[in-house]
Formats: structure tokens, sequence, C-alpha cells
């Protein structure tokens, strides 16, 4: 179902005390709102951060999973370990992932099944590089991604999907992708899976901005029709932002 999400991926970010710190004053400071909120803290601190968190309106998820069930994949995850300690949404896709650990669309497409397979939450991550935008070639990319990436799914699968378009060139440096440019790019996301799928598939799905979101732009890009929240990085650290963040939502 189609609805307002802000979600704070911490990445590598917070210690153990200072993941309890963040979120008590978040939860101190959380207004009334529509909007599902969820933090995506590290690894090591999901357990507690779910356990802080489970009596309140704030969901956990992970940044990450392995696909396989359990296995000899030193360091890894599986999405029963996530389940187990009540964090069923996981993030899958990050740009990180991408870049920094080779995740390819392949692999994600293995992951994002055993995710479904397992009845969690998907929050799947694509968007086009800077010399992709630049050479014109954005379009292609992102519908790229999510063909490899999610169109191998069954239609039903779509209901546990949440899309986060988050265009490489806007993570982490501050610039951000106008408005305008993320209305846009969110139009052609529902276009591309009305043709892969069908228009209540298109239109039912979550498609949610992100890159350098922040509380001065938050409101603006939230205001575009087919923008339904953030994943915010950076400002999802300092509680007062995040929750400015969810305000402007
Ligand atoms: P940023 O990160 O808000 O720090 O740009 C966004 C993200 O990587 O999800």
């Amino acid at each position: 179902m189609r609805s307002k999400i802000v979600a704070g991926n911490w990445k590598m970010n917070k210690n153990l005390s200072e993941t309890k710190d963040l979120l008590s004053e978040i939860l101190d400071k959380l207004p009334d709102t529509e909007a599902e909120v969820i933090v995506a803290p590290t690894f090591v601190n999901l357990s507690e951060a779910a356990h802080i968190l489970q009596t309140s309106e704030i969901k956990v998820a992970a940044q990450n999973m392995h696909y396989a069930r359990n296995g000899a994949f030193t360091g890894e995850i599986s999405a029963d370990m996530l389940l187990n300690i009540n964090v069923d949404t996981v993030i899958i896709g990050h740009s990180e992932r991408r870049a920094y650990f080779g995740e390819t669309d392949e692999l994600l497409a293995k992951k994002v099944k055993a995710a479904l397979e397992n009845k969690m939450r998907v929050i799947f991550c694509f968007g086009e590089e800077l010399d992709e935008r630049k050479a014109g070639n954005h379009f292609n990319v992102v519908e790229s991604q999510l063909k490899n990436g999610l169109f191998e799914l069954p239609a039903e699968a779509w209901q546990h999907i949440v899309l986060a378009y988050e265009p490489v060139w806007a993570i982490g440096t501050g610039e951000t992708a106008s408005p305008e440019q993320a209305q846009e790019m969110h139009a052609f996301i529902r276009k591309t899976i009305t043709e892969a799928y069908d228009a209540s598939i298109a239109d039912e799905v979550s498609i949610l901005y992100g890159g350098s979101v922040k509380p001065s732009n938050a409101g603006e890009i939230f205001s575009k029709s087919d923008v339904d929240g953030g994943l915010i990085g950076g400002a999802a650290l300092v509680a007062d932002d995040f929750i400015a963040i969810v305000k402007a939502i």
C-alpha cells in the first residue's frame, strides 16, 4: 500500500551507546505523524534498537542481508537472524553496497527474492551515477536496475517492496536532485512499472527519494506528487534534523 515513509539509513555510524542516545532523543521529539518512520542502525546494534523501539511507532530496518538461510558465509547476516530479533524490513541495493562491495544486479535480485520468501519487506535502492546523468543516460540506467533487480518478481510481491531512488551523485555530497528532477524520475519509475506490470502496481508502490535530503529541502521534495518520502543518510544521525524531516512530510 502506498504510504508516506521517512527512513533513516545510519550506515556505519553510531556505536551502542550513541545508538541508545540517538534513539531516545528521536523518541522524545517524535511528532504525531501519519508517515511511517524507520531507522536502520548498524547490524551490531539492531537487536538493541529493536528492543528499545518495540513499543513505539518507529520501525527498525537492516541495511543489508545475505540471500542464504545460513551457512559458511563469514561476516554475513541472514533473513532468519533479522526476523528473530523482530526486524522485518531490509534495505537492499544501496549504492554503497553496489560500489564498495561489488553487489551486482544479479546478486541483488537473489537477495530481494530471499527477503520476500522470508516475508520481509524490502527497501530497494537504485540510481544513476553522475557521468550517466551527464550523458543523458539516467533513465536507461534506472530502468535496467529495476528490471534486473525486480521485474522477475510476481505481481503479488510488489506489496512488500518500497523503492528508493537515490542518484549516486547526490548521496553524501550535499548536492540534491532538484524537486523537479526527483519528480521526473519518480514519474518515469511508475511508467516503467506500469509497462512491466500494470498501473495499479505502479500507483501503489511507495517511492522514496534519497540523496542529501535535509530539513531545508525536504518539504519541497516531499511536496512532489510521485515522491512518497525519503531515505535519509547524514541528516538521520542528528535527532533534530531527522525530526524536522519527519515533520516536513
Ligand atoms: P545522504 O545519504 O542523505 O547522506 O545523502 C542518503 C543515503 O545514502 O541513503
